[in-house]
């Protein structure tokens, strides 16, 4: 198991209502964090399951894409937990649309989403990271920028920029204590993935998702779990030599 210094620490974790976040939520609780679940919608559930497990958990409403809504949410993390050790940029939307339907409001709208949250959150939390001089940010990229698909060229921008982006601020923060990374999961199974299937609520895989899986070196459909553990890696004190790197958890699909 990776180390880790847990203790008094907190996590903030976006898009932990649901999914991906949810998964990454449960398991810095796990490791000890006090977590700050951040997201738009109603994040009880995940509130509950951790609660159940043993760990501590409040939850914030926000919009990571407004500005106003961040300071906010800055302001009432720091009220009810004090501080914010580890911060997961998790939150993010993926339509899918073709070149000839994406307007430019579809555009903006999702680079505000999954590119200048990122910035924001940044900005809100690094500063009493720096302040410690120990902090980890952990963006979450896509390895749909190492495949390049139809119908995404909004969000592989996005993506693409979160890469350069978790570059550029490990540069600026490396000689502060704060590391930032970024993971790029594949196509994994999630309400989000779940909602475009034919049956959102099926036990099973579905077809399409498990054709999808067999280009991957692990030919299995990932689920959230398969990124919970590298995720608490990066934020462990193992990884403190660890920055500005993008870890593609995606069964191998992408080999770089
Ligand atoms: N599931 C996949 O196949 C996959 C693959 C690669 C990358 N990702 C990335 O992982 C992240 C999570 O994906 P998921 O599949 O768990 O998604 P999901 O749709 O299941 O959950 C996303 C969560 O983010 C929240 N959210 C959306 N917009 C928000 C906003 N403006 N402010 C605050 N919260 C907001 C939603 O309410 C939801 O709880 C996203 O960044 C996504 O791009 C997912």
């Amino acid at each position: 198991m990776a180390k880790h210094n847990s203790e008094g620490k907190v996590a903030v974790v976006t898009g932990a209502a649901q999914g991906i976040g949810r998964a990454y939520a449960l398991r810095l609780a796990e490791e000890g964090f006090a977590i700050a679940l951040a997201d738009i919608a109603e994040s009880s559930e995940t509130a509950r399951q951790i609660s159940a497990a043993g760990g501590a958990a409040e939850s914030f409403r926000v919009d990571v894409s407004d500005e106003s809504s961040v300071s906010q949410l800055r302001g009432d993390v720091l009220a009810t937990l004090g501080r914010c050790d580890v911060l997961v940029n998790n939150a993010g939307v993926y339509p899918f649309q073709l070149w000839d339907e994406i307007e430019y409001a579809d555009w903006r709208q999702l680079i505000s989403v999954n590119l200048d949250s990122m910035f924001l959150m940044a900005k809100a939390f690094t500063p009493g990271m720096r302040e410690r001089r120990w902090g980890r940010v952990i963006n979450q990229a896509s390895d749909v920028f190492g495949i390049v698909i139809k119908g995404v060229a909004h969000y592989t921008a996005s993506k693409g920029g979160v890469i350069g982006f978790t570059r550029a601020l490990a540069t600026e923060l490396g000689d502060q204590g704060v590391t930032v990374n970024a993971i790029a999961p594949g196509l994994t199974r999630t309400p989000g993935t779940m909602s475009r299937q034919p049956d959102p609520h099926s036990v099973e895989d579905p077809e399409e998702m498990v054709a999808f899986a067999q280009g991957q070196a692990i030919p299995r459909v990932e689920q959230p779990e398969d990124l919970a553990g590298v995720l608490a890696f990066l934020a462990s004190e193992d990884a403190s030599f660890v920055t500005g790197q993008t870890i593609w958890v995606d069964g191998g699909l992408v080999r770089v």
